[in-house]
């Protein structure tokens, strides 16, 4: 019978390394009694890296005790406590033979869905680039009407073809249409943003349905701010050059701004920027929740709706407009 045996949160903190600000929420501290969860996390509970975690499919990750004895044995240590490996549930009994996506637990009120591994994506050039190739092949053999159809970017010497890979170039849409591939078929893509872009545009030229196009980014996005925190000095805050808004005024209370909104910007993300204000986002479309700030006074109407909305006294500015006079936490 699996055991839930420790709930653990933490909140992103910049930390020093290496001569750089890294923003991350990996130390999890324990918690005693319940905990409300919500689509997107834990309260009290973040992480810092937006692009390679959180959000509605990665909201909450676990972690297995049978894990925790394998490092204890690796690393030759005794001394981990519960949230060691940044996870937010601790559990004992659920091994990664028995579970499989899609399965759901109710903990408490909270129902729970398995939505993936914690795997790291990668770009396979050539074998030496090819981790995890045995796994994932053993893997796939154990699915019924699997197939698996492998790019090397650049082969190696010592690579065949028929063995180690299938074909050598990159993965775009004419190889999904040589293969096969009805354009009617769900479509689950990861990888970094430039290739997500291409392949969706791609796909959907081909005329598959957007609704049937999943994406998942890992890696290096253009957003600015997920991870490494830019601390190179930037403009003062200042008003926005070349117009002068009519709107309701926005103050800036910690740049010590005000600026008048109109209606040419799509949100306060976007009046902030005008602004060289410092604001943090990641995905700009109310999702992800990276650019939560304070809203000290006054409210904001949404739109596009965000997915969920802030925390009380909070807003997202990347999808939000004053309804009138506002102050912000910025
Ligand atoms: S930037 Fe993602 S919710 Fe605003």
């Amino acid at each position: 019978m699996p055991r839930l045996l420790s709930v653990n949160v933490g909140l992103p903190r910049d930390i020093a390394w290496h001569g750089q600000t890294v923003r991350t929420a990996v130390w999890k501290e324990p918690v005693q009694g319940r905990r409300m969860v919500r689509r997107l996390n834990i309260d009290g509970d973040g992480q810092g890296d937006l692009a390679g975690h959180g959000g509605e499919q990665r909201a909450v990750f676990v972690y297995q005790m049978e894990s925790y004895h394998y490092w204890e044995r690796q690393l030759s240590r005794h001394d981990f406590v519960f949230g060691q490996f940044g996870e937010n549930f601790t559990v004992e009994g659920l091994s990664d033979e028995e579970v499989c996506i899609g399965d759901q637990y109710r903990i408490g009120g909270a129902l729970f869905e398995v939505t993936q591994p914690r795997v790291t994506c990668y770009r396979v050039g050539n074998r030496d680039e090819h981790p995890f190739a045995q796994e994932a092949r053993r893997l796939l053999q154990t699915l019924p009407n699997s197939r698996c159809y492998i790019l090397y970017s650049r082969p190696g010497q010592e690579d065949r073809p028929g063995r180690d890979f299938d074909a050598a170039g990159h993965f775009n849409v004419t190889v999904l249409k040589e293969l096969g591939v009805p354009r009617e078929a769900d479509f689950y893509l990861c990888g970094p943003a430039a290739f997500l872009h291409d392949l969706t545009s791609g796909l959907a030229a081909w005329g598959a349905s957007r609704e049937r196009i999943h994406t998942e980014i890992f890696g290096s996005t253009p957003s600015s701010t997920p991870g490494l925190v830019d601390t190179a000095p930037s403009l003062p805050p200042h008003l926005p050059t070349g117009y002068a808004g009519t709107g309701p005024p926005v103050s800036f209370s910690r740049s010590g701004l005000v600026a008048h909104w109109d209606p040419r910007f799509q949100s306060l993300l976007e009046l902030a920027e005008a602004c060289d204000v410092p604001v943090r986002w990641s995905c700009r479309t109310g999702v992800c929740h990276s650019c939560e700030s304070g809203l000290i006074a006054g409210s904001v109407s949404y739109q596009p709706e965000p997915l969920e909305r802030p925390a009380e006294g909070n807003l997202l500015i990347c999808c939000s407009q004053p309804e009138g006079e506002i102050v912000l936490d910025l």
